[in-house]
């Protein structure tokens, strides 16, 4: 054999091996097409943006430990991007989603593959669209099993179902958030609320298709609870049963029964429930937690049915109509707070003590002064436009490529780094706040984090146009919850209450309305990570920021290198 056909060779087994290690270190392929389907609720079809034709999308099942990878097909005419929401994603921001901050959108026609390792994480979580509204859709259950033979902290049940709460929009959801971007004023609300894609008995022309539960006498169950609602934070309860909650966020939690649970955006909580009532059928339910003064809500509820196989029939052999549970009213934050207060984690945790970021974030809505009156432009409160901000920047998404993008190759102009750790006024946040205060400026300010710095951080709602339950996500972290209150955080009197010894973990957490919340984390993952509220229609408002982690010195505390395929702008 000549030295040239033998070098070749060599390199032909070298490809092929680097290409077999690249398939065998996937535990999970997967393809997701997006693209639009007819779905009919509420009487009416509606051409709906989905994944793989199902809504909602289909449930990924994995274990921890896995490595997963996502090949995503766009034949919708939109953009879109997909992020694995309370995924770590350790050192990948490539594959995390958020449009324009870690990757550019996934263009009509085009495909990115998502590649990702689940590391030290079980639990429910979820995935969905981060491109404008198209998560109203897009979006599924995210179910990470232990690792073969490692035992769950609770008796689990040989049945769990998932329970994804959404909201539907009789009309495109897009068109919502085009109308309300154009005239500056409240979005429309939800026309129903769903469960499995479905808003229930209690709807125009959904009877037949209400999701049905069906449980054997004394037998439980485990509901993996997502609120992938858009806008709306929500109560959950089942009628006659009680609740055990045993995982929050895909982190297990002290087990505790309650009634009810409280849902924002972008939270789960898995709940055990036991068939232990007489044999009926008892609704599932879900409505509003409206926490913003004098704003118009979806005020209708969503039902599925608990269903025991011998359940009770009436004289004429028909089945019983369901029971209807009592729900919370809409603005009953003392039932809100007591749930929230219970989530605990199951044991002693090690929460960063020596705190090198102390940040304090004010979070609210804005109004900015229009100059023309009258304009069809300016539609919300007495001629103005709504704004929202974090320590009064209002986020604006660059659009020329994205921020970790800019951030890898040193790409000038697309953000800078002087995001304020502190408000920069200070006032009564909770107060009767001048008027000359809500109107933020707009910036795209990151703030830069060294990497394994401990960071507190509390966040706090303003009284600036109202107060509210903002539900604040922060990507690639899993932070403690280690206080909240309500008024303005005091940081000398304050931090005497925090819980250092057993707080629960999350992803996201809700501020207090007119109150505040404080979390803990140590800046362990490089990369861009943005921090948000997830209610969908603040967020495209400006109510955002992104931290800038950097790479430590370390051999695996850099961010890894870009995959080939990463969407450009
Ligand atoms: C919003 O709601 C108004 C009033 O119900 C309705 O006329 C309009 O068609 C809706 N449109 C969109 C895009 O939200
Ligand atoms: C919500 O709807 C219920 C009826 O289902 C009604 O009694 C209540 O007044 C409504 N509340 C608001 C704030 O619209
Ligand atoms: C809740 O709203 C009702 C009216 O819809 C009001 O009567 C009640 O005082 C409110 N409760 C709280 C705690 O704000
Ligand atoms: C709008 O103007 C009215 C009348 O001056 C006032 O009562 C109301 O508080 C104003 N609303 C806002 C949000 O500024
Ligand atoms: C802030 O405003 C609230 C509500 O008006 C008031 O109760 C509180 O005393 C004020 N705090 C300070 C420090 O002025
Ligand atoms: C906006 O208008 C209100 C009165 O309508 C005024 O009090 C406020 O100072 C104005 N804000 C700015 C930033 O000009
Ligand atoms: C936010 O910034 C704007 C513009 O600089 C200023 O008018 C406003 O008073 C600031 N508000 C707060 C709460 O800092
Ligand atoms: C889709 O993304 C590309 C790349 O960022 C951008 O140029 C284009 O304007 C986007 N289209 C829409 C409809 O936003």
């Amino acid at each position: 054999m000549e030295a040239s056909t033998f070098t070749l060779l060599l390199g032909l087994l070298a490809f092929l091996t680097f290409l077999a290690s690249f398939s065998a270190a996937e535990d999970h392929f997967h393809e997701f097409v997006v693209e639009a389907k007819p779905v009919r609720r509420l009487c009416r079809t509606h051409t709906t943006i989905t994944v793989n034709g199902q809504f909602p999308g289909p449930t990924l099942e994995v274990r921890n430990g896995d490595s997963i990878a996502v090949k995503v097909t766009n034949r919708a005419k939109y953009n879109i991007t997909i992020h694995w929401h309370g995924l770590k994603q350790q050192r990948n921001p490539w594959a995390d989603g958020p449009e324009y901050v870690t990757q550019c959108p996934i263009q009509p026609g085009a495909t990115y593959t998502y590649r990702f390792t689940i590391t030290d994480q079980e639990g429910t979580l979820w995935w969905h669209a981060h491109s404008r509204w198209l998560r109203a859709t897009v979006y599924g259950a995210l179910i990470i099993y232990p690792r073969l033979g490692s035992p769950y902290p609770f008796p689990m049940p040989k049945r769990e179902v998932p329970l994804l709460l959404g909201e539907w929009f009789d009309r495109n959801p897009l068109d919502v958030q085009r109308l309300a971007a154009f005239t500056g004023g409240a979005p429309n609300v939800s026309d129903a609320y769903t469960i499995n894609g479905q808003p229930g008995d209690l709807y125009r022309c959904s009877k037949q298709e209400t999701i049905r539960i069906p449980v054997e006498s004394g037998e439980s169950l485990l509901l993996r609870v997502v609120n992938s609602a858009l806008n709306q934070e929500l109560f959950f309860t089942v009628a006659n049963h009680q609740l055990t909650v045993v995982s929050a966020d895909a982190a297990y939690t002290k087990p505790f029964t309650t009634r009810v649970i409280m849902l924002g955006p972008g939270q789960t909580t898995d709940v055990l429930v036991t068939a232990n009532q007489p044999p009926a059928r008892y609704y599932v339910a879900a409505r509003a937690y409206q926490t913003a003064q004098n704003a118009p809500f979806d005020n209708t509820t969503t039902t599925a049915i608990l269903e025991y196989k011998n359940a009770a029939c009436s004289k004429n052999g028909k089945p019983l109509a369901p029971l209807l549970p009592r729900l919370p009213a809409y603005n009953d934050t003392a039932t809100s707070t007591a749930f929230t207060a219970q989530l605990k984690s199951p044991s002693q945790v090690k929460v960063p003590t020596q705190i090198d970021e102390n940040l304090y974030f004010i979070v609210g809505l804005g109004l900015n002064n229009c100059t023309v009156p009258n304009s069809p432009r300016c539609q919300g409160p007495n001629n103005t436009r709504f704004a929202a901000s974090m320590n009064n920047v209002s986020f604006v998404f660059p659009r020329s490529t994205s921020l970790m993008q800019a951030a890898y190759s040193g790409v000038p102009g697309v953000f800078t780094t002087d995001f304020p750790p502190v408000p920069p006024v200070q006032f009564n946040y909770t107060g009767n706040v001048p008027r000359g205060l809500w109107s933020p400026r707009r910036g795209t300010k990151l703030y830069k984090l060294k990497y394994g710095a401990n960071v507190q951080i509390v966040l706090q709602d303003t009284s600036i146009v109202t107060t509210e339950d903002h539900p604040m996500h922060l990507h690639g972290y899993h932070f403690y919850v280690i206080g909240s209150g309500f008024g303005n955080y005091n940081p000398r009197t304050d931090p005497a209450k925090f819980n250092l010894i057993d707080p629960p973990q999350r992803n996201t957490i809700g501020t207090p309305p007119g109150g505040w919340v404080a979390i803990r984390f140590k800046a362990d993952n490089p990369g861009v990570w943005l921090m948000h509220c997830h209610l969908d229609a603040h967020l495209f408002l400006g109510l955002a920021m992104a931290f800038l982690v950097e790479n430590g010195n370390g051999p695996l505390q850099s961010v890894i290198p870009p995959p080939a395929d990463l969407p450009r702008c």
